[in-house]
């Protein structure tokens, strides 16, 4: 593996061997200081891609997609640690260029407009944060040329975003959503934790519990999803909320009282300095 990182061999045929599927590239894209939710889709990348196939995974910590003031310099960075676990969760190759083999010619003038995807949400706090992630998602396609790519629900916009993505833009790679993977207590696994203090994290609790109780209330209508939910948000002390929505899963507009159906719960909220986001479907009836 650390000989792959060197070597980048993308030009290796991939071999379908009898009585398997088809052999397939799968691809994890990532911004590297990897933890078990990284790993897991790693994992089911193996899976998807059958014993013959190819497991690539990117590390590339994309300056386009963060905004002013937020955390490029100090996101947490750790190349030798990532490929030691990626090793272990049978990745085959790690690409992770620097910032001018992806961007040789500076800030690309052309790029990806999420639409209305980007505006809301996410995209109300961080303006040109989706643009930023899909164009790098398509420069990856388009560099690692996966049969499959996965991400995680974890970032539920994100996902969306990149599905229709591949959609509008007539992408001929497959998208895998992967479930969030969760620590025992319910925090959803992130990057991002690293920066929170012991204190910190116990009030970060209150993203999943707020979640975990507008689930409960499904039966009940959306109207009673959103308020058992900021219930829980507004107890919480040292927790600012930056929002909390019911969404429709496909269009991101929020549902109306009377939905019945699936629905999207997200919710974003500042614990000390670190902005910490989380999502649960929902089924209102
Ligand atoms: P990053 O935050 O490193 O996440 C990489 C992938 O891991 C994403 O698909 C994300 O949804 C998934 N992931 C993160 N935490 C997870 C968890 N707890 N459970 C399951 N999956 C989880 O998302 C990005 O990087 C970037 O925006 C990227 C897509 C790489 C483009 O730069």
């Amino acid at each position: 593996l650390r000989e792959a990182l060197v070597r980048w061999t993308m030009s290796a045929p991939i071999a379908s061997v009898a009585g398997e599927g088809p052999a397939r590239r799968a691809v994890v894209m990532t911004m590297g200081a990897l933890h078990e939710g990284h790993l897991d889709l790693v994992r089911r990348a193996r899976e998807v891609a059958g014993a013959s196939g190819q497991v690539v995974v990117t590390i590339f910590v994309n300056p386009l997609q963060f905004g002013e003031g937020e955390d490029l310099a100090a996101y947490p960075r750790d190349l030798a640690g990532d490929v030691e676990k990626l090793a272990s969760v049978g990745a085959d190759v790690v690409f992770a260029p620097a910032p001018d083999t992806v961007y040789p010619y500076g800030d690309p003038i052309v790029r990806v407009s999420a639409g209305r995807i980007g505006e809301v949400l996410e995209g109300e706090f961080r303006p040109g944060h989706m643009d930023g992630v899909l164009t790098v998602v398509l420069k990856l396609v388009h560099l690692v040329r996966p049969d499959v790519a996965l991400f995680g629900q974890k970032d539920a916009q994100q996902l969306l975003a990149v599905r229709r993505m591949a959609a509008d833009l007539d992408l001929d790679v497959e998208i895998v959503g992967v479930p969030t993977v969760r620590d025992a207590d319910g925090l959803a696994l992130s990057s991002r934790n690293a920066y929170l203090s012991g204190d910190e994290r116990e009030r970060a609790l209150a993203l999943s519990r707020a979640l975990r109780a507008g689930a409960e209330a499904g039966a009940r209508g959306a109207a009673e999803v959103r308020r058992e939910a900021s219930e829980v948000l507004n107890a919480a002390t040292g927790v600012e909320v930056d929002y909390l929505a019911l969404v429709d899963p496909i269009t991101v507009d929020d549902v109306p009282d009377d939905h019945s159906g699936p629905a999207l719960l997200l919710v974003a909220a500042r614990v000390g300095t670190t902005r910490l986001i989380d999502n649960q479907t929902v089924e209102v009836s």
